[in-house]
């Protein structure tokens, strides 16, 4: 019954308000208290502790940039809830993908040497950028694989039970971060309204503190990704996280990610903004997101050792063209963007008008877009969808 409603280990019982205890079904005021506190004894909760001898045993996993792991004063850190907002294509999903991996990494490597929970709302997680990402830190894309538990969340509801399940997975699985991708996503679209709010903020509180508490007694890191909503401040307008007060001060630390000041779809440069972290100083920096994850620069090396036994893609950014292909091509292409998309074989209308909506207009456009970002945008259409409507555009330009 307690498992039920979240309570799953001894653990969040000796940790759960009383008041929340007590509603699940038929068990009661006296009886909930007595069970806390049995819990509470068992795990020696019930003494002060002298200040010398507490555990502040907090560790770092490597974000893959080290501006990034400068700023956040070592990299994400075990035991504390990070927030990361910021725009659509801002990097957190990358940022995400990239710890998933990095924390599988020993622990001289900037990693924990442990395993992740995936709580993905949105459903933008994709196995081939994990592939490439493990394969960038010279990590067995099908291991690190096996060491991801993911979970597609389809309401704000699965989100809280996902949540307490990820509890679980700390204890017998030996997960030590959990990424939920994103918050609010879910919470946004369900209770709409100002009459909503109440509701909302009490799902929300409970989802926090219950990822407080995984987080703190399995020293176990905790990556929330949230939206902005643009606020007017008197004449001027700022992003600002949604969820309130909940989310800003259940969160250790608050980063923010921004593509402002650069062309989000020219460059993959972004800027990062510590915006709230009690023991850090309010710095920011600059960060890249590549095909293998959030780096330093627009180009991550590859390991080439041939005891990998696994396949290196040319990333994303690089260009194999030499400039006189590349101009020729961009001639060409540019007479094709008169051309509809409609022209390319398998897509319609109704398909054409939702990837105007999404920013892809032309048919050099679509040649250029990132499928899986695509195919993650645009709903019903698989990656396998995306990359031939690719080919049918290249075999336009061909012809
Ligand atoms: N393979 C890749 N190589 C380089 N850049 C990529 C690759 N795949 C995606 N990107 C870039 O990453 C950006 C998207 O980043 P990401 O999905 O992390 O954003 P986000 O902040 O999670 O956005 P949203 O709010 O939509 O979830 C896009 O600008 C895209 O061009
Ligand atoms: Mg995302």
């Amino acid at each position: 019954m307690l498992q039920e409603n979240g309570i799953s280990t001894a653990e969040a019982l000796a940790m759960s308000p009383h008041s929340v205890v007590s509603e699940v079904d038929g068990l009661g005021g006296k009886t909930a208290k007595k069970l806390i506190w049995n819990a509470r004894n068992a795990l020696g909760m019930t003494e002060f502790t002298i200040a010398e001898e507490i555990d502040e045993n907090i560790e770092y996993i490597t974000t893959g940039s080290s501006e990034l792991n400068r700023i956040l004063g070592g990299g994400i850190a075990t035991g504390k809830l990070t927030e990361i907002f910021g725009p659509f294509k801002s990097g957190k999903t990358n940022l995400a993908h990239t710890i998933a991996v990095t924390i599988q990494l020993p622990e001289k490597k900037g990693g924990l040497n442990a395993t992740v929970a995936y709580i993905d709302s949105e459903n933008t997680f994709a196995k081939e950028k994990i592939k490439r990402i493990a394969k960038r830190f010279g990590l067995d894309p099908k291991k690190v694989l096996s060491k991801i538990h993911h979970a597609r969340i389809y309401s704000s509801d699965h989100q809280q039970q996902m949540i307490a399940k990820a509890e679980t997975l700390c204890k017998t699985r030996g997960v030590r971060l959990i990424v939920v991708d994103s918050l609010m996503a879910l919470l946004r679209n369900e209770y709409v309204g100002i009459g909503m709010l109440a509701r909302r903020q009490n799902v929300l509180n409970n989802m926090i503190h219950a990822l407080s508490r995984t987080a703190e007694t399995y020293n176990c890191a905790v990556l929330l990704t949230n939206q902005v909503a643009t606020k007017m401040v008197g004449m001027f307008s700022a992003d600002d996280a949604i969820g309130g007060n909940i989310v800003a001060h259940g969160c250790h630390f608050r980063m923010m990610f921004k593509t402002k000041g650069f062309s989000s779809n020219n460059s993959l440069k972004r800027r990062a903004i510590i915006v709230d972290a009690p023991d850090l100083p309010p710095e920011e920096c600059e960060f890249f997101i590549t095909s293998a994850g959030i780096a330093d620069s627009d180009q991550v090396e590859m390991p080439k050792s041939r005891e990998m036994n696994f396949q290196i893609e040319t990333l994303y950014e690089e260009s194999n063209v030499n400039q006189e292909e590349e101009d020729e091509s961009n001639i060409e292409t540019e007479e094709l963007d008169d051309r509809d998309l409609t022209s390319v074989k398998g897509i319609g209308k109704g398909t054409a008008e939702n990837l105007i909506n999404y920013g892809i207009s032309s048919i050099s456009q679509l040649i250029e877009s990132n499928p899986e970002d695509v195919a993650s945008k645009i709903s019903g259409v698989s990656l396998k969808k995306v990359q031939e409507w690719q080919e049918n555009a290249r075999a336009i330009l061909q012809t």
